[in-house]
């Protein structure tokens, strides 16, 4: 399969990586990094990157920001960031994805755990992750030619634990190599409408 990997660059993106490689050709891409230059908030650049691709067969996604922070701060706009970033970037993936990817291909968009299981300062990822996890099974049903849609759901991955671990006391974490077998079994499924929660 041709796969284009958003985020290849970051924690997740080089497990994804190091997961799919040796079967697959893969196109990274990134804000700063990879193949492609890509801002996924800004519309325009993902239909130009699909327009650089060309033809593929699934479309996987590592990629996203938004704002850790009290409630008691949050303003509309540092909730923007989330939505506009790692909630509309991936959707945005998908809505100009549709029109160009090959039959039968995949979509795979990454929440997290925050959706299901809240910490402290996490209330706009927990938002931006149930809304993905609800676009996707939302989505899923409507996807013409074969297409399908999962997310990946994990927990906070091991890697990351020297800057989120203080944030997620009592959380168990999971290594970045698992978290990439749930994009494997998206990818290389046959399944849709699924969030696969890794913990
Ligand atoms: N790490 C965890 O513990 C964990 C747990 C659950 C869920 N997640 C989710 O997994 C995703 C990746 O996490 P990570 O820790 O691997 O992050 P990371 O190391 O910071 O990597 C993020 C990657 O996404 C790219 N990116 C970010 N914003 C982008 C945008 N607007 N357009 C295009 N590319 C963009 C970055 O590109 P450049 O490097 O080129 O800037 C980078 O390659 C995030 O959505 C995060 O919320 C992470």
């Amino acid at each position: 399969m041709k796969i284009l990997l958003i985020g290849a660059n970051g924690t997740l993106g080089q497990a994804i990586q190091r997961e799919l490689a040796p079967r697959h050709d893969i196109i990274t891409a990134g804000r700063n990094s990879g193949d492609i230059r890509v801002d996924l908030k800004d519309f325009a650049s993902v239909q130009a990157m699909y327009a650089q691709v060309g033809a593929i067969d699934a479309v996987v996604s590592a990629a996203g920001n938004l704002h850790f922070g009290a409630l008691a701060d949050m303003t509309p706009e540092l909730m923007g960031v989330g939505i506009a970033d790692k909630l509309m970037g991936q959707v945005n993936l998908v809505l100009a994805g549709q029109h160009v990817l090959n039959d039968g291909g995949s979509f795979t968009l990454i929440s997290g755990v925050l959706s299901h299981d809240p910490i402290v300062y996490g209330s706009s990822a927990s938002m931006v992750n149930a809304g993905l996890d609800g676009f996707v099974i939302g989505a899923a049903i409507e996807l013409p030619r074969r297409l399908r849609i999962n997310a990946v759901s994990p927990t906070v991955v091991t890697e990351s634990l020297p800057s989120y671990g203080p944030f997620f006391r009592g959380f168990e974490s999971v290594a970045a190599a698992k978290v990439a077998l749930a994009f494997s079994k998206s990818v290389e499924g046959a399944q849709t409408g699924q969030v696969y929660r890794v913990l």
